[in-house]
């Protein structure tokens, strides 16, 4: 992409239980590079409580934010002189931790004078492919998070279509909870992923809710349920039962995942865009059996299927410093005035510019 100036840009991403902060580059011919990604996880600070607490997080953010964006220059070889641009997510999530970045990010621009921007959290995972994949626009978009389930047809920058989303649970959230109903540890997306590859996805047959329905959307409660009914049913469980449990819970979302994203790439056509590319990003994108559910479809439908590589699935600072790149090139630029916003739909981006 020839209109791409040499530029880089520091990313900052507190929006969860993730310290994060990192630098990522384009060269004027149009190729990217990450040249670093700091991330500090909370993960052992909540795992006690099960699940991610604010007001921990939002200190934890406080004591980690200084030694991580420093760690992010000193990987790279930078100066803080020496970016274009400083990006922070501005949300959605946890308001507390959102405001620890958006303040270090805004202090960091006021001090160098660069440009500051913020960043939608979600649209930082929405623009990963092109950071790792150069994904043409259109593209048609599997959202996958601890908070998020949505298909958008992803039109340009700041440009989402909502097509679906889910009406109850995320998917995230669904693993969360049945790792925690089941006594597997927080987070619960990997474990359960780790013991469903134990267990026989056979052994319980699971419903896939709004399978079949021409309207893209998602639900999960009544799938957990009918999980923890089933776990109430059987116990005391076996590890076995627990394997089988995780096995047949996670073959029913992928069956769901996969139903659900083609309705979505009929209602995209339905809408006039024609996709270049099935893109699957956010936490859960790094679970292998949903990933190979979604190249099967992008297979059957003649698409290139792309995902990020495992470690820009998770939240972190590159995909917030690369939807700060993204932005800059086209002007997009914030000044101090930019709050913090516990939610912000994507499909609202365009009206907040
Ligand atoms: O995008 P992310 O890091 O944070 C949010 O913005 O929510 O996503 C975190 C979510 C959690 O619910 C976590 O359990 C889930 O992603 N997750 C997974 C896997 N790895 C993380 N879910 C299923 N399988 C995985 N391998
Ligand atoms: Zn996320």
């Amino acid at each position: 992409l020839s209109d791409r100036q040499a530029m880089r840009a520091l990313g900052i991403e507190t929006t969860c239980d993730e310290t994060a902060a990192a630098i990522v580059g384009v060269e004027r011919g149009g190729a990217s590079k990450i040249l670093s990604n700091e991330i500090l996880s909370q993960i052992a600070a909540h795992a006690a409580y099960g699940g991610v607490v604010p007001e921990i997080a939002a200190r934890a953010h406080v004591e980690a934010i200084d030694r991580i964006v420093a760690r992010a220059f000193e990987s790279a070889g930078l100066k803080a002189s020496e970016i274009d641009a400083v990006a922070a997510a501005a949300g959605p999530g946890l308001v507390g931790g959102v405001m620890v970045g958006l303040t270090s990010a805004k202090a960091i621009a006021l001090v160098t004078g660069k440009p500051f921007i913020a960043v939608n959290h979600l649209e930082g995972h929405a623009l990963t492919a092109r950071l790792t994949d150069d994904v043409a626009f259109p593209y048609l978009l599997l959202l996958v998070s601890g908070g998020h389930t949505q298909l958008l047809a992803v039109r340009g920058v700041g440009d989402y279509l909502r097509l679906g989303t889910t009406i109850d649970d995320a998917v995230g959230e669904a693993f969360d909870k049945i790792a925690k109903m089941l006594g597997l540890p927080y987070p619960g997306g990997p474990s359960v992923e780790r013991e469903a590859a134990k267990g026989d996805p056979e052994r319980f047959d699971f419903p896939r809710p709004l399978q079949g329905r021409p309207s893209p959307d998602f639900s999960l409660s009544g799938l957990k349920t009918a999980v923890r009914l089933v776990a109430e049913r059987i116990a005391p469980l076996s590890d076995n039962d627990v394997a089988d449990l995780c096995a047949s819970f996670q073959a029913a979302v992928v069956d769901v995942m996969v139903d659900r994203t083609r309705a979505g790439l009929r209602a995209c056509r339905e809408a006039g865009i024609t996709p270049s590319t099935l893109v699957v990003a956010g936490g859960v994108a790094a679970n292998q059996a949903i990933r190979s559910g979604l190249n099967r479809l992008a297979t059957e439908a003649g698409l290139p299927m792309v995902a990020p590589p495992l470690a820009l699935c998770g939240d972190n600072g590159a995909m917030i410093a690369w939807a700060g790149l993204e932005r800059l090139r086209l002007g997009l630029v914030d000044d101090m005035s930019a709050v913090a916003r516990p939610r912000w739909p994507l499909d609202e981006l365009k009206a907040a510019v």
